[in-house]
Formats: C-alpha cells, sequence, structure tokens
C-alpha cells in the first residue's frame, strides 16, 4: 500500500535517535492509533542544528518522521514551525489515506519542541 519512496525511507530512516541534552524536546501521541513520537533539538541562535527522533507507531509515522526531521535542519524555528504534515507527504509523494493521519505526529511533535524551546529560553532571559 506504500509508494517505493516510504518503503525506502523506512528501511533508512534518518534522524533516529535522542540529543542528550536538548534544547527542546516534543513528545506526541496519535489519539487514532495510540502511536506515540518523541523528537529532540538541538537549536543554535534559533537555527535548527540537529533533529533527532524515537517513534514506536507504523510505517508511516516512521517515514515521514525521517523526512520531517530531515525538513527542519538547517531551518530557523520560524521558517520550521510552518513546515505542514501535507509538505512532508508530498515530500514522500503520497501516502496512503488512510495513513495520513500518522503524518500529523511528526509535524506535532516539532511545534511541541519549539515550544519547549521557547519557554526554555524564556527562563533563561
Ligand atoms: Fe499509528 Fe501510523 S498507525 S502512527
Amino acid at each position: 500500500m506504500y509508494n517505493e519512496k516510504v518503503l525506502k525511507v523506512f528501511a533508512n530512516p534518518h534522524n533516529v535517535g535522542v540529543i542528550e541534552n536538548a534544547d527542546g524536546e516534543g513528545v506526541v501521541g496519535n489519539p487514532t492509533c495510540g502511536d506515540i513520537m518523541k523528537i529532540t533539538l538541538k537549536i543554535e541562535n534559533d537555527v535548527i542544528v540537529d533533529a533527532k527522533f524515537q517513534t514506536f507507531g507504523c510505517t508511516a509515522a516512521i517515514a515521514t518522521s525521517s523526512t520531517a526531521t530531515d525538513m527542519v535542519i538547517g531551518k530557523t524555528v520560524d521558517e520550521a514551525l510552518k513546515i505542514t504534515n501535507a509538505q512532508v507527504v508530498e515530500e514522500l509523494e503520497g501516502l496512503p489515506p488512510q495513513k495520513l493521519h500518522c503524518s500529523v505526529l511528526a509535524e506535532e511533535a516539532i511545534r511541541k519542541a519549539i515550544e519547549d524551546y521557547r519557554q526554555k529560553q524564556g527562563k533563561q532571559a
């Protein structure tokens, strides 16, 4: 049911793991299936220099996490906040309709990690 690109990314995902002492951390659960994703970010001067993910989820969740983390590395936090799950799905050349809900996890986890970063910044200021 998945296209070749999705299967290729799933078989060799990028950015798997957890960044120690991350500047931002976001954990989200998918209400549709109960799967969980954690994204950690390393941020310098508002630029995301590294992003890693851990996903207890399906093929689509893993492929979208890999692609979304690839997409945010090198971007400012403001640019990263503008990335939507639809753009991630487009980058993967599509997902089966019943798997679109899985792609929301990465977008939400990135948003949460950036919120966490901003909160930490606020506390330091
Ligand atoms: Fe749970 Fe895809 S089925 S994230």
